[in-house]
This record gives C-alpha cells, structure tokens and sequence, in this order.
C-alpha cells in the first residue's frame, strides 16, 4: 500500500539520514526502484514529473501500475508516490488519481502568490492524509520543462512557508537539475544552515542529487535534508549500459532483439545506482 512521505521523512530527519526520491519514466524504471528498496529494507519515493506523468499515460495509469506491481513483487517497505515539481492543476489531478504525496511548486511566484497557493494545498492535502513539499528559491538548471534562476532560498520565506504546515521544504541552495557545471561554486551551506535552523523540525529537500561530491551530500544530511531527488543519474546508467549492449552487437545474437533482454542491462544499472544513493544517504535498513 502506498503511503504519505511524512513518517519516514520525520524518522530520517531525526536520525540524520536521507530518504531518496528517484523518479519513474516506465515499468522498467519503476520496477527497478522498487525491488531495490525491498531488497535493501529501504524506504523509497518514486517520484513522477508532470513531463513523465505525460508520458506514462497520466496519472492513474501510473497509480495502477505502482499499485499493482507493489502487490504482485510483495513490496512490504514503506513507498511514497510523489508528484515531483507539481503545478497547481496537477497537483489536483494527481491527488484525485491516487497519489499519496505532492509536491506543489510555488517557487516561481511572489513570495505573497506561493505562500496563498502552498496554504490551500496544505489543506487540500491534510484532509486526505497526503504528505506535501513546497519550493522556495529555486533549483538551477532545467527538468522536464521546469526551468529555474537557482535563486538561494531566503530563511525568512523558508519559515514562512514551513509554518503553513508543509511536510518537507525543498530550498533552492545552489544546486541545480541535470550535470553539475565544472566551475559549480558548491551547495551554499551557510544558507542551509539558517534555513535548518529558521524551519524548526521540517525535514528539508534536496534537489539535483546528480553528481553532487558524497561529503556534501553527508554534510546536507547533517544540516536537515532528509529526503533527496535523484533522476538523471538513473538515465545515464541506463543510457550507458543500453548503449554498451548494442555496441556490442548484442542485440543482433540470438534473440538479443527481444525488449526483455535489450532493456535488462539498463534496468539492472539503475538498480546498481539506487543501491549506491541508498547506501550514500543511509536509509538501507530503515524501513
Ligand atoms: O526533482 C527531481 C530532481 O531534483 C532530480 O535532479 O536530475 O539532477 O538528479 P537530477
Ligand atoms: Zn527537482
């Protein structure tokens, strides 16, 4: 059964370790993430971009493959099914199709605009039992279509957005969606610092964990961030073993056309690479 974010993200901030948010493109991926959580008694988010939600059909197609899939592996650690980068609409959308938690992306508004929208989603979402995440500043760079100034976050907005009652809070601190620039300056904690400390026990939210160096993320952890989106780094292990198998000419023996066989060396590179970000961010054997 799916569940809301917020037992588990409450139990990694308090025990200083990371719960890890990786987003689903299709039964591959989702598969992937789910028997690598099982098999590492881990709890998982999947998260799903509005660009994916598209993609896979919409979101009750989604919902039922996640359900359905959770029941026929026997997956018994806890999943969130997490609308990532949400917009107004489709956070009311994925709601409605099941989703047990929403991230509502208020971050491109006036302070004044999210804080009245993230209000009204806080109630939209407590009355069903969801966990909910709202943005302040912003993350760089550009996912699915959401585009962001990489604004670091202002620990004043930060407080007060945690005080409508948020379950998590993504803070723009210098990182950015997709492959870190070579001169990237680095996450800015100072400001994740006062943003920690301006946000009483709301467990915070890093975006971008691609390519992020592993003693900033150990140091984001030790500074409040209990839950950590990881997306492209699945598409690059997937891309990479994909192509190795066909420059291998794979693909071209036996039955090695067979999307069965053709997709298996991906789908087993990201189980590697959510295996590694669960061991990074400490959540194996926490379920
Ligand atoms: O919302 C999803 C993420 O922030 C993932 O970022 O693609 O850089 O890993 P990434
Ligand atoms: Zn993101």
């Amino acid at each position: 059964m799916l569940v809301s974010a917020k037992d588990m993200l409450q139990k990694a901030y308090e025990g200083k370790y990371a719960v890890g948010q990786f987003n689903i493109n299709n039964l591959e991926w989702t598969k992937a993430i789910l028997l690598t959580a099982q098999e590492n008694n881990s709890p998982v988010i999947l998260g799903v971009s509005e660009g994916a939600a598209k993609y896979m059909c919409g979101y009750e197609t989604i919902v039922g493959m996640v359900n359905g899939m959770m029941k026929e592996l026997n997956i018994t650690v806890p999943v969130a099914l997490h609308l990532d980068h949400g917009s107004y609409q489709g956070a009311l959308d994925a709601m409605a199709a099941g989703f047990s938690s929403i991230m509502f992306d208020g971050s491109h508004y006036a302070i004044e605009e999210n804080i009245a929208k993230t209000t009204e989603m806080v109630k939209l979402t407590s009355e069903k039992g969801l966990s909910l995440e709202a943005e302040v500043g912003s993350i760089g760079g550009e996912e699915d279509g959401v585009v962001g100034k990489g604004e670091v976050a202002d620990p004043a907005e930060c407080k007060q957005i945690a005080d409508l009652g948020v379950t998590m809070l993504a803070a723009g601190i210098g990182n950015i969606h997709g492959k870190y620039p070579e001169n990237w300056a680095g996450l800015a904690f100072d400001a994740l610092e006062a943003i920690n400390a301006s946000t009483g026990n709301t467990p915070l939210v890093l975006h971008g964990g691609t390519g992020i160096p592993e003693e900033m993320i150990k140091k984001a952890i030790s500074l409040g961030v209990a839950k950590i989106n990881v997306n492209t780094e699945c598409q690059l292990a997937f891309q990479e073993a994909t192509r190795k198998y066909i420059e291998a000419g794979k693909d071209l023996e036996g039955k090695g056309f067979d999307p069965r066989k053709l997709l298996n060396p991906g789908f087993e590179a990201i189980k590697a690479t959510v295996k590694e970000k669960m061991e990074l961010f400490g959540s194996i054997n926490k379920a």
